[in-house]
């Protein structure tokens, strides 16, 4: 009112006058300090703002709310929380658009582009300082904290990272708990939810709005030395998911120093399920390779001395059923050799497995083979033969006894030319009694990516803290476990794995990167290998026999096991799929997916004109009309098709296989039909 007066009688003067104070006003009210980023497709947008002094960030897609204001900060022992009291002092903005090749992967050219904004803040009384980091993608969000070095924040102890993620609506989720104490850690059944009664639950963890829109995958990426990421529940009624993280023995979340960056949290975005895969913004987050010569660094099949012990015929450690004795080795070698498969595992070959080896874990020795294993021989013979011996490290959790000896052991596996390891961490609990997720496991894996780095040996990890892009950095950090794998059909409860789990894998698990799964396993009710009826209480594969060739390309693994016993593939005329499929791909596309229900996907071979497609279904029959126009226009390809037999059907007749051949080409259709718990696996290759 009063400005009104005045200005009637001056009104040029006091139109900028007025001007200014209009600025301020709408700056008040929209929250000030807000700020936005957007993809580069302009999809996704970030924004960012302080309320009441608390930093919160949302995110919209094509305008519409998936995340509502949630909030950022922290919790540290003997120090004040930091969340209260912000304000922004200062923003710049960065983009990025380029393209990176990987040494190997489920795509061989990965695109980087980004818009960046970081964010400043700085408490208004204290005057600590940290940067809010955010990097919006076409395929979703990353952001981390990064902590500048000051006086006001050294040396530090997190209790809590209050990062929260504050659904928009009660989406449908995927999820395993995170908070159960058993053994198998990741290697559950997964469930399905409104997020609204979600407890606590490991991440990725993949999420449906409710009007079916948007699919939606939180993670996390570069987790070098921080603890692992879960996610706890909403409280009662609430959609807000927050950060929890696995403790030290003492409670403490992460120990620190400023200058410090966390991991990035993420948040992934598509319309459809099957436009999750291939998942890169993970990798996009981490740095890139720090190991220049890659080309040691080589995919491959493999198979083993393992599904034996498995299934009770063999042991790990000594005594009349040995597995891993050098005569069962050549044998095993020699097979490989015959039929193209490039490894060899071979576990219990090291003392330390007598007794309970879960318990015993200080007892493992990483040099000293027992007396009916010559390590040297057995190594030498497979190199003469061509095949590469994947030594196994089962840890039990005894990260202090594996540390003692890493040097020694990697110096000796290098000076036998082998260079491939599968190690294990089966425990509840780390020496100390930190927790398997703690930083101090963390660090521990990084060492040993570190080593193996140096002395060219490549890693498949078993019971791993979950996989957050290790690989783009460290190529040879291949391939891991984190999931309920084909083992559970061996011994595991609920009579092994459901015909659904694999196509609920795909959307969850998979997105973090590469599962050593061991698909392959052709004696589906485990009699021929018992040599034995299967009792009806006990665990057995739930799939037909063509979908266990389904998975070699459906669940991407660099390191694919042929996971049966050598002998059970014995004139299987099935077992050409798993001598001729890739393992290392050019292109990924997924041609049809359900969460829960089915995945169809193509990959093409990296350099290679070879296409081969896999096909899954639960325990429904589906049948599927798939165009081939993905393959290259005027180019005619031989189709060889392993389908499910006519009466297949996963639990009373798994094995029927019906393999045959087409002539195809770009404008051809395939159709696909798939049995109760069946698959379809599919090589495309140029006619001659
Ligand atoms: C669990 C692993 O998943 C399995 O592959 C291995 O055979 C055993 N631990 C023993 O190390
Ligand atoms: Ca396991």
């Amino acid at each position: 009112m009063h400005v009104w007066t005045h200005c009637r009688t001056r009104w040029l003067a006091c139109s900028l006058v007025l001007g200014l104070a209009w600025a301020t006003f709408t700056a008040t009210a929209h929250g000030q300090n807000q700020l936005r980023v957007a993809s580069p497709d302009g999809r996704n947008e970030v924004t960012v703002e302080i309320r009441e002094g608390k930093l919160y960030y949302s995110l919209k897609r094509d305008g519409r709310a998936v995340l509502l204001p949630s909030q950022l900060g922290f919790e540290f022992r003997g120090a004040a929380p930091l969340r209260e009291d912000l304000r922004v002092v200062g923003t710049t903005r960065n983009a990025v658009d380029q393209t990176w090749t990987q040494p190997w992967g489920e795509v061989a050219r990965v695109r980087d582009h980004h818009n960046e904004l970081k964010i400043s803040v700085a408490e208004a009384a204290a005057g600590r300082r940290f940067d809010v980091v955010f990097r919006l993608f076409d395929d979703g969000v990353g952001f981390r904290y990064e902590f500048p070095e000051q006086p006001g924040l050294r040396e530090f102890e997190i209790m809590e990272e209050l990062t929260e993620f504050s659904l928009a609506d009660n989406a449908q989720a995927w999820w395993i708990p995170s908070n159960r104490p058993r053994l198998d850690r990741s290697e559950m059944l997964y469930a399905s939810s409104p997020i609204s009664v979600m407890d606590s639950v490991q991440t990725p963890l993949t999420m449906q709005t409710r009007d079916g829109r948007t699919f939606l995958v939180l993670h996390e990426a570069n987790l070098v030395d921080y603890a692992r990421m879960t996610i706890r529940g909403p409280r009662m009624e609430s959609r807000t998911l927050r950060v929890a993280l696995a403790p030290w023995a003492d409670g403490v979340k992460v120990r620190g120093r400023t200058p410090f960056v966390t991991p990035w949290r993420t948040i992934q975005l598509a319309d459809r399920a099957a436009d999750l895969v291939p998942s890169v913004l993970g990798l996009n987050l981490n740095p890139s390779s720090v190991i220049e010569n890659t080309s040691w660094i080589k995919p491959m099949k493999y198979v083993g001395i393992w599904w034996g012990m498995h299934i009770g015929t063999m042991t790990w450690g000594s005594g009349p059923k040995h597995g891993a004795t050098t005569e069962n080795t050549k044998r095993t070698i020699d097979f490989a050799a015959a039929n193209g498969i490039g490894g060899v595992l071979v576990e219990g070959w090291n003392v330390g497995w007598d007794g309970d080896w879960i318990q015993n874990r200080e007892a493992f020795s990483f040099t000293q083979p027992y007396p009916d294993y010559d390590l040297a021989e057995v190594a030498a013979y497979a190199k003469q033969k061509g095949v590469r011996l994947i030594v196994h490290n089962e840890t039990s959790g005894g990260i202090e006894n594996y540390e003692r000896q890493l040097e020694a052991a990697f110096s000796l596996y290098r000076s036998l030319g082998l260079d491939a390891i599968k190690s294990g961490y089966v425990t509840d609990e780390l020496p100390g009694g930190h927790h398997h997720w703690s930083q101090v496991m963390v660090r521990h894996h990084r060492k040993v990516i570190e080593t193996a780095a140096k002395y060219g040996i490549a890693l498949d990890v078993h019971e791993p803290v979950h996989d957050t892009g290790e690989r783009r950095t460290y190529p040879n950090m291949m391939t891991r476990e984190g999931a309920r794998g084909q083992e559970y059909n061996a011994w595991g409860g609920e009579g092994g794995n459901p015909p659904e789990h694999e196509t609920i894998l795909f959307f969850t698990r998979l997105l973090a990167g590469p599962m050593d799964f061991t698909p392959g396993i052709f004696d589906i009710l485990i009699e021929r290998g018992t040599g034995r009826p299967r009792r009806p209480e006990e665990p057995r594969v739930r799939t037909t026999l063509a979908k266990q060739l389904a998975l070699y390309v459906v669940l991407y693994s660099p390191m694919h096991m042929a996971a049966d016993l050598p002998e059970n593939y014995e004139n299987q005329p099935a077992f050409q799929f798993i001598r001729d499929v890739a393992v290392d791909w050019d292109t990924t596309r997924v041609l049809e997916g359900k969460i829960g229900d089915y995945v169809v996907v193509a990959r093409r071979e990296r350099n290679s004109p070879s296409w081969y497609i896999g096909a899954i279904t639960d325990e429904e029959a589906r049948t599927f009309e798939i165009p081939l126009s993905f393959l290259p226009k005027g180019r005619n390809y031989v189709a060889e098709i392993y389908a499910d037999g006519a009466d297949a059907h996963w639990l009373h007749n798994p094995l029927a296989i019906r393999i045959s051949r087409q002539n195809l080409s770009a404008g051809s259709r395939l159709t696909l039909r798939l049995a109760p718990g069946g698959g379809q696996a599919i090589r495309l290759r140029p006619a001659r």
